[in-house]
């Protein structure tokens, strides 16, 4: 898609999300609460803020401590909040008034935000349900109990059921002004992902590298949108830490993302070689990851459940390591025994929207649909998504190969899965490191499409990236 291609009203798109949940509560009352900000130590120096993702759909708003109320009828929404006291102007600037913000939600009515408990009083009077959202902030949950009157620990048990199904529907197709934010994320995470590899060489640390990436992404005014993984232990999944000096010969893996103008995430895994050119050895296995990624996509269309795209690139996993000589027998028996997962111990991949993992405060009803449970397999149960895929869907698709000397070392003294797993030669591979190759895909009504600028990626691509220093 061309650069903002989309026509874009905001204040009506977030009126149409309302009034197609709104009808949901079934003459019901909604409660959408935004977030408060977060103390780091002192109530003075706060996390940065970032707004509840489902207030961010339904109203696009990112100032902190607003609700909202969502009656039935049509456009019938009450934003509430504090005005700001004298002390929070001079310290804080008065931001824009509430009812600029009410305009750019498209909500007509404004009120005090210490209104709002007796908004809730009254329809609570008048015998509506109260429908909200499961809280996972504790601050949140406090807040609740009181604004219903009910005790903390009874928050969760009253949460809407139809609502969480209904904003699940809803949020997980995704319509072309999101897929177009997600675009936007996508063109400064290949800026970002380029100064990454160029940046990268022998006696350089990994902070280093994450401080150029994260300059790219500040520079265009744009937050990331979770903390990025910079490392040459890519073998550890989510390795936060990035205090390692790079050297020649090892991998840099790179999995970072920024946040949209209106918050959408990308999320993108770059796998490059310090010294600029892979060896034999790593190119090998970079194929390998390569080719399962490039045949799960191929496999992408509506209907096809997801996890059978996760088990394809298990297949050619296994069967690119049987060819290193790592793995042995059937690439098919050795993934249905689950032997692939010493190397590739994660799922294929997630939704991608508002959230980095699209409303994973939700639970597993977004993977899993219809009360589908999780594989209680090692590697299969890491899977954050099977469900049959949709046109709107946006997901990513990230496999990997990892070589982890701990579970290496556990499953051959376990003698796991020796039919299928040359041990003796994976001594050869314990300081490989991992690779992993992540892109985020839309579902189209034929197929799919890969999101983004075209993010350095072949072999070939990556070291020219790497060596452009
Ligand atoms: N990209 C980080 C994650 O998916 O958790």
């Amino acid at each position: 898609m061309s650069e903002r291609a989309v026509i874009e009203d905001w204040p009506d798109i977030y009126r149409a999300r309302r009034d197609a949940i709104r009808e949901v509560a079934a003459g019901g009352v909604i409660l959408w609460l935004g977030h408060l900000p977060q103390p780091r130590n002192y109530e003075d120096n706060t996390f940065p803020f970032r707004q509840n993702s489902h207030f961010l759909y339904y109203a696009g708003l990112s100032e902190p401590a607003l609700a909202l109320l969502t009656y039935p009828g049509k456009d019938h929404d009450v934003l509430f909040s504090r005005p700001a006291t004298m002390d929070e102007i001079v310290w804080s600037g008065p931001g824009r008034t509430r009812e600029e913000a009410a305009r750019e939600a498209g909500i007509g009515t404004v009120e005090d935000l210490d209104r709002l408990g007796s908004h809730l009083a009254r329809a609570r009077d008048k015998g509506l349900k109260i429908h909200y959202m499961p809280p996972y902030q504790a601050s949140t949950v406090l807040r609740l109990g009181e604004l219903l009157g009910i005790h903390p620990e009874a928050v969760r048990a009253g949460v809407s059921r139809d609502l969480v199904e209904a904003v699940v529907r809803q949020r997980l197709v995704k319509e072309e002004v999101e897929i177009a934010e997600i675009e936007d994320a996508l063109r400064v995470t290949d800026r970002m992902h380029r100064a990454a590899m160029a940046a990268a060489g022998p006696g350089r640390y990994e902070y280093e590298i994450a401080g150029e990436m994260q300059g790219v992404a500040l520079a265009a005014g744009r937050q990331q949108a979770f903390t990025p993984i910079v490392t040459v232990h890519g073998e550890v999944l989510h390795n936060h830490s990035c205090d390692n000096v790079l050297a020649d010969g090892q991998l840099l893996l790179n999995d970072s993302g920024v946040e949209s103008p209106r918050f959408y995430a990308s999320d993108i895994t770059r796998t490059s070689p310090v010294s600029g050119r892979f060896t034999t050895v790593q190119a090998e296995v970079y194929e390998t990851v390569l080719r399962a990624q490039l045949a799960a996509i191929g496999m992408i269309k509506p209907g096809i459940p997801y996890v059978d795209a996760h088990t394809h690139a298990a297949r050619v996993i296994a069967d690119g390591l049987k060819q290193m000589g790592l793995m042995k027998g059937s690439a098919e028996d050795a993934v249905t025994a689950g032997a692939h997962a010493l190397f590739f111990p994660h799922g294929l991949g997630h939704m991608l929207g508002l959230d980095v993992h699209d409303m994973e405060d939700l639970g597993d009803i977004v993977g899993y649909p219809n009360g589908q449970e999780r594989s209680r397999q090692f590697g299969r149960n890491f899977l954050r998504l099977v469900r049959s895929l949709e046109p709107g869907h946006v997901l990513t698709v990230e496999p990997g190969i990892y070589f982890i000397p701990a579970l290496i070392d556990k499953w051959e003294g376990e003698r796991r899965h020796t039919d299928f797993i040359c041990y003796d030669r994976l001594k050869l591979f314990r300081n490989f490191g991992g690779i992993r190759i992540e892109d985020n895909v839309a579902v189209t009504a034929g197929g799919v499409r890969v999101l983004g600028p075209g993010i350095p990626k072949s072999v070939k691509e990556v070291e020219a990236a790497a060596l452009r220093r």
